[in-house]
């Protein structure tokens, strides 16, 4: 039924990325869904891509035969004959972002690679970066899609908006909310393909109103209940650490306080700061544990297949939730499938009564034109404060980078719920400041 369709070539843009070998298993796994004539490799970093190298193109030989492969750090190969960039670059790699989590705890403050300062500092590099590639990518086509997975999605999706406000193929997306959705099925035993939310939010900022499936039974209430009872665990919990898990039962916490609606795990943050800078280990953040967990699993996997000629005994990454919903997103775009995702859109009345500009994260449908996100009406006072104040603070950081505005920054900063006291601050922006001149400078 999905034979036939139109081939298509598409570029990995940031395919150093340890998320990168299961991704390809994902495009071997839809190949009739979302068939490719050629797949290009593309990172600054030779050798981080070359670790796994030998496995992306084993697999690829084994499994996908039919598609060439290149792999390039020149960008000019890497963008101009392309139909989809499939991006997830870090700049900064992980030692920025170790940066980024911990000097924010030396003044109490959360340490996080997409919420609070660490998000900030984080939005600075990726939006100088980002620019230049959509930059490079339109020099040669207009046509080309741009999937934007690098983080912080919020920042970079209203910077991208700012800084090519005509260009209606780049989407930036977001796997928790997809992440969520497959734990929520679990948790109810319904089949995750037939379940259906509504939200609202920013990206890594927002609720979910309700959850029914495709029959027209409604789930939510019974959810809620559930989450007000028992700890929420993530559908893949077996192979979560410990952070993660800690992160998921604060959704529980939240919702003793505030239980009409189920909050994305990124409120935590916001909500409950000082207890996970408590929490926090200043030598061993996030970035430690995901470079030894997932990074080491997956560069061992690749380890593997060097000098082999058969995958005999390698095992196929896959990536049930990022790789899976970047094929499903392309897949819909290609072939106009109008399929249903929680999407990042410009808000534009959706939300009536909230910033027209803002980026807003809802429900909605991807085709050939790109997102469309659903009507969702007008938002309490409660929500619309915390969101004007998050957005205001999103705002001037595209302002401060776009103006290398200092002030701005420091406002920003200021304004983010989990700093508030602008001494601290202009000690995190002075700090990061210090460390990322590559990447960035304020006047
Ligand atoms: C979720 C978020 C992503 C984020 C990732 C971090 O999937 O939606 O924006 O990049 O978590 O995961 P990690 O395992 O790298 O901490
Ligand atoms: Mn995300």
């Amino acid at each position: 039924m999905t034979m036939n369709r139109k081939k298509h070539t598409i570029t990995i843009a940031g395919a150093g990325s340890a998320r990168v070998p299961a991704l390809v298993g994902n495009l071997i796994e839809m190949k009739e869904r979302f068939p490719l004539t050629k797949i290009i490799f593309y990172d600054i970093d030779n050798e981080r891509m070359g670790k796994m190298q030998a496995y992306d193109e084993l697999v690829l030989k084994t499994y996908y035969p039919e598609a060439e492969v290149v792999f390039t750090t020149d960008m000019d190969v890497a963008y101009c004959h392309t139909d989809f960039v499939f991006c997830q670059m870090r700049v900064g790699k992980g030692e920025m972002r170790s940066y980024d989590e911990k000097m924010p705890l030396k003044y109490g403050l959360v340490g996080q690679e997409t919420c609070g300062p660490g998000g900030f500092s984080y939005g600075m590099r990726s939006l100088g970066a980002m620019k230049e590639m959509v930059e490079k990518v339109r020099s040669y086509s207009k046509d080309t899609w741009i999937l934007n997975y690098t983080n912080p999605a919020a920042i970079v999706a209203l910077g991208l908006d700012r800084l090519f406000p005509d260009d209606k193929r780049i989407l930036n997306l977001c796997d928790q909310p997809f992440s969520l959705m497959k734990s929520f099925a679990k948790i109810l035993e319904v089949p995750q393909e037939t379940l259906r939310a509504r939200y609202f939010g920013l990206n890594h900022f927002g609720w979910f109103t309700d959850l029914f499936d495709t029959a027209g039974n409604n789930y939510f209430d019974q959810l809620r209940d559930y989450l007000k009872n028992h700890d929420f665990k993530p559908f893949n919990a077996e192979q979560r650490s410990k952070s993660w898990l800690d992160t998921y039962v604060r959704v529980n916490k939240y919702m003793q306080y505030f239980d009409e609606y189920i909050p994305t795990t990124y409120l935590q943050y916001y909500f409950f700061p000082d207890e996970i800078v408590q929490e926090s280990n200043p030598h061993y953040t996030r970035v430690d544990e995901a470079r030894d967990s997932r990074e080491k699993e997956v560069f061992e996997v690749c380890g593997q297949a060097v000098g082999r000629d058969t995958m005999d005994g390698i095992t196929m990454l896959t990536n049930g939730v990022f790789g899976k919903l970047m094929v499903e997103v392309a897949e819909s775009i290609a072939y106009d499938l109008h399929n249903e995702f929680i999407v990042l859109v410009k808000n534009n009345g959706i939300i009536p009564n909230f910033e027209k500009d803002a980026i807003v994260e809802v429900a909605g449908t991807i085709g050939k034109n790109g997102a469309e996100g659903y009507y969702f009406g007008n938002i309490d006072m409660f929500y619309k404060g915390l969101m004007e104040n998050q957005y205001a603070y999103e705002s001037l950081t595209v302002d401060a980078f776009i103006e290398q505005d200092y002030k701005k920054a420091l406002e920003a900063l200021t304004l983010n719920r989990t700093v508030i006291d602008p001494e601290k601050a202009k000690a995190i922006l002075d700090d990061f400041q210090s460390v990322s001149k590559d990447y960035w400078v304020l006047k």
